[in-house]
């Protein structure tokens, strides 16, 4: 690691405690931290994840790093400053609740800054540099390792709210992606330490789409795969902090669903089954999934519901199943 990179990660650990600090003793940090008590979060779940305030001030980190001795040409490489044509350096976090992101070794390396109400961009990420490849962290990895590797499972959530919320409620083995899209990077590292993983994005349209596309990757890397339905358009967060944390083992977690019932499930929404030709193509679709499974009972078992529901034969839809695996090798 370069001289300089390590200047940046340095920087990072002070700003965490200042961002920190802030949210906890300045007064503008005071709306921030009642608003996070508000959503649910408690002055210990604060602490833990270092959540902090940054001001809503032109120069304030500016000078607090000015201070410290750093360069500010080396601190808006490492994403912590802004800097115009004319040379000038201007905080690049403002007014927001500040996320602090950490490596696998628990070391903040960017920040995610939450506006305060309904300002845009809801969430301000650190750009990509030396220290952060977005794709690359999972958030929450550091801590939730070892719960992880016991339990041999992961929950994936969408957001902060949602890892932090499900730690809260002690559910300690849950990473978050940061948005909507899963690296196979990241798919890779998760099967080193679980058999399982359980797909909980958001119940919304880009959740449920974001859902299909991580499952299939975490299927491809040879993880069995769970994919959560979060109901009404609620994301995990939401449903936690209604109703707490044993309703979302027992109606969301314990429930969630295999793979392949996902996308049965999923899907039907392109089809319209009362019509013959969308019935078919929806069961060659199906079957086209079923044909995916290794194991031969469990695709009995799906080649059994298809059959019931759509008054087939078990032996014609085996047949079809038999014929594309044949097909693909
Ligand atoms: N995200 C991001 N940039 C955005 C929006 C979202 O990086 N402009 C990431 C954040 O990590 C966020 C996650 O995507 O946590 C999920 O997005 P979303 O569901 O929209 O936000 P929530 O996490 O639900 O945010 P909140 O509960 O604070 O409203
Ligand atoms: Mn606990
Ligand atoms: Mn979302
Ligand atoms: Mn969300
Ligand atoms: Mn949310």
């Amino acid at each position: 690691q370069s001289q300089e990179s390590q200047v940046m990660l340095e920087a990072h650990q002070w700003l965490t405690k200042l961002y920190h600090h802030l949210l906890k003793n300045s007064k503008d940090g005071r709306e921030a931290y009642q608003y996070l008590i508000d959503r649910g979060f408690t002055d210990e779940t604060i602490q833990k994840y270092q959540i902090g305030y940054s001001p809503d001030s032109k120069d304030f980190v500016v000078t607090f790093l000015e201070k410290k001795g750093y360069h500010p040409q080396t601190m808006v490489k490492a994403g912590l400053l802004s800097a115009n044509d004319q040379g000038d350096y201007a905080d690049r976090f403002r007014g927001r609740i500040i996320f602090p992101l950490r490596n696998h070794l628990g070391k903040t390396v960017a920040f995610a800054g939450r506006a305060l109400g309904e300002n845009e961009p809801k969430y301000l990420n650190s750009p990509e540099t030396e220290l952060f490849h977005k794709g690359r962290l999972l958030y929450n990895f550091d801590l939730a390792r070892s719960a992880i590797r016991k339990e041999k499972t992961v929950i994936l959530f969408e957001g902060f709210g949602d890892v932090i919320s499900a730690d809260q409620a002690g559910i300690h083995y849950s990473v978050g992606t940061m948005g909507t899209s899963l690296s196979s990077m990241q798919a890779n590292l998760l099967k080193k330490y679980a058999d399982q993983i359980i797909i909980c994005y958001d119940g919304d349209r880009p959740g449920i789409e974001a859902a299909v596309k991580a499952a299939k990757l975490v299927k491809s890397v040879g993880c069995q795969t769970y994919v959560a339905r979060i109901p009404d358009e609620m994301d995990p967060d939401d449903f936690i902090q209604r109703h707490g944390g044993d309703r979302f083992r027992r109606e969301i977690i314990d429930t969630s669903d295999t793979y392949t019932s996902f996308m049965m499930h999923y899907l039907r929404r392109d089809y319209n089954l009362q019509v013959e030709g969308d019935r078919i193509t929806y069961i060659e679709k199906v079957l086209q999934e079923i044909s995916g499974i290794d194991r031969a009972v469990e695709r009995e078992h799906y080649l059994n519901e298809l059959a019931s529901e759509f008054q087939m034969s078990l032996e014609t839809l085996k047949e079809e199943v038999q014929r594309i695996r044949s097909q693909s090798g």
